[in-house]
């Protein structure tokens, strides 16, 4: 147990046991990055599969067409199935709570992983569609569920840190997938199924350890009233016995929520104190899609080979490599400089680097040495996402709402980026067919875009307890009811009383 640096050291003390508990919760984070990266490098292998059980089964292989639709339904199919577990995400916490619900989806990673796996064993393409489907299921489920449990858990000063660790979660998921995928490694004609299935053994490794996790809390306390397990659970999680300072404070945030209706989807558009922060928590996750980080991910090496790199794959793994290390870079600045500057760097960073990605790809033609401007504006791209709209939307929005919109809001936003995710993969092909090398300039008013609305409508939540946050969009609803007043976004108040406005 070691003490962090603070004035607030109780806030701050961060146990064995907490990091225990996040490290077991973040696995259904490396599990999303994982799946989201592996099906890139043995797309030819699985191309090839597809058209030899063609020809076992009707004597003549499928044709380009057939094979290249089969292979895109295989694709898009994941975000699909994230779309669906993503918007159940609110109605499986409120019914199993926190802890049993991750539990229960890795049923999900079993099955879908033995699918994928014995596919080529039972030469049968549709179960490795249906086996991403399931994957795709439960990705959208640990999307919603980990920022979650590790929101509630997590003392108030480290909230960000702790949320960017499901990120960086995502992007190691995503680094291990690239690796793995290599054809030396796993991504050959006979392991591929050994590849995809691999996503079974996080599962139950997660199994193992989630029982010595306690429920959350927070929900123990404001959702099932029993004060004294959850007050043994934050003795552990806290490693000291005084915690009255957290009882407190999720009593307080448990009788107001009990003044109020139970919250649906539907309420939290309806109301005017949560239209506010869920309008904020659905843009925030479009800006993470919608910035064109997949476009990247889904689609680097063919943009490296466009821009004239040799060996397109390495650059590839360095935008993984990239990718990682600046993730690392926003969990120790989060705390200090705020979600809200760190999303706006992080826009603008990208903005300009799309402008040089367009610039190098327009012009590499007649000037080769161009191809290194291309990979730098690449990796500046990716380093800029990490620093804020890559990690801060998935955990934001457990800080926007309190204990009861909070798994309605997490189902709502996590649905918005599964869509929009879906969208891109689908959209971006095409796209880029319509635009060539300039297709990078639509990321970039779109950026632009978004880094105006951030700007003008997106409070700083570092360092306020829940009920705070929650208390400030009620009080410029209350203040305001249609239109809110114009000035700059508030700026944090750690530890107020008062509650600040929390519109712009
Ligand atoms: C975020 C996005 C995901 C993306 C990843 C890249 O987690 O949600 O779609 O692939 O970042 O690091």
């Amino acid at each position: 147990m070691e003490r962090m640096e603070d004035d607030k050291p109780k806030q701050k003390k961060v146990t064995c046991y907490l990091l225990y508990c996040v490290s077991t919760a973040v696995i259904g984070s490396l599990q999303f990055g994982y799946n989201t990266g592996v099906i890139n490098a043995p797309e030819q292998k699985l191309r090839r599969f597809f058209q030899n059980v063609s020809l076992e089964r009707f004597n003549e292989p499928f044709s380009p067409g057939a094979t290249t639709m089969v292979w895109s339904f295989a694709v898009a199919i994941f975000s699909v199935g994230g779309m669906l577990g993503s918007f159940s995400v609110g109605a499986i916490v409120n019914k199993f709570g926190r802890r049993k619900s991750m539990l229960l989806a890795n049923i999900l990673a079993l099955l879908g992983g033995a699918l994928m796996g014995l596919s080529s064993l039972s030469r049968s393409f549709e179960m490795v569609i249906i086996g991403r489907l399931i994957i795709g299921m439960f990705c959208g489920l640990c999307t919603g569920l980990t920022p979650m449990y590790v929101g509630e858990i997590a003392p108030t000063a480290l909230r960000g840190a702790f949320g960017t660790l499901h990120q960086l979660g995502v992007v190691i998921g995503i680094l291990v997938a690239q690796i793995f995928g290599l054809e030396s490694l796993l991504g050959s004609d006979t392991l591929w199924p050994i590849l995809l299935a691999l996503t079974a053994l996080p599962a139950i490794l997660q199994s193992i350890m989630l029982p010595f996790c306690p429920e959350s809390p927070r929900y123990l306390l404001i959702v099932l009233k029993q004060e004294d397990e959850a007050r043994k659970a934050l003795v552990r999680l806290r490693g000291c016995e005084d915690v009255s300072e957290d009882i407190d404070e999720m009593k307080e945030e448990g009788m107001r929520m009990a003044m109020e209706k139970k919250v649906t989807i539907l309420e939290l558009f309806r109301s005017q104190n949560y239209r506010q922060p869920i309008i904020i928590a659905i843009v925030l996750q479009l800006s993470q899609q919608f910035s064109g980080i997949n476009a990247v991910f889904y689609y680097s090496t063919g943009i490296f080979a466009t821009a004239g790199v040799t060996q397109p794959i390495y650059a590839t793994i360095g935008a993984g490599v990239v990718n990682t290390v600046f993730t690392v870079v926003s969990l120790f600045l989060v705390e200090k400089a705020g979600r809200r500057t760190l999303h706006l760097i992080g826009l603008g960073g990208m903005a300009i680097s799309a402008l040089l990605m367009t610039i190098s790809l327009s012009l590499v033609k007649s000037t080769p040495s161009l191809s290194y401007l291309a990979i730098v504006a690449v990796f500046a791209f990716v380093a800029s996402f990490e620093m804020g709209p890559g990690p801060i939307p998935w955990f934001i929005v457990a800080e926007l709402f309190a204990q009861g919109p909070r798994p309605a809001a997490m189902a709502v936003s996590g649905f918005s980026n599964w869509t929009a995710n879906f969208l891109v993969g689908l959209g971006f092909p095409k796209l880029e067919e319509l635009c060539g090398p300039y297709v990078f300039i639509i990321f970039m008013v779109l950026l632009i875009a978004f880094f105006i609305f951030t700007f003008l409508r997106v409070p700083e939540t570092k360092g306020r307890t829940f009920d705070d946050i929650a208390q400030g969009f009620a009080a410029s609803a209350a203040k305001s009811p249609s239109s809110p007043a114009p000035e700059a976004a508030v700026v944090d108040q750690p530890g107020s009383k008062e509650p600040p406005p929390m519109s712009p």
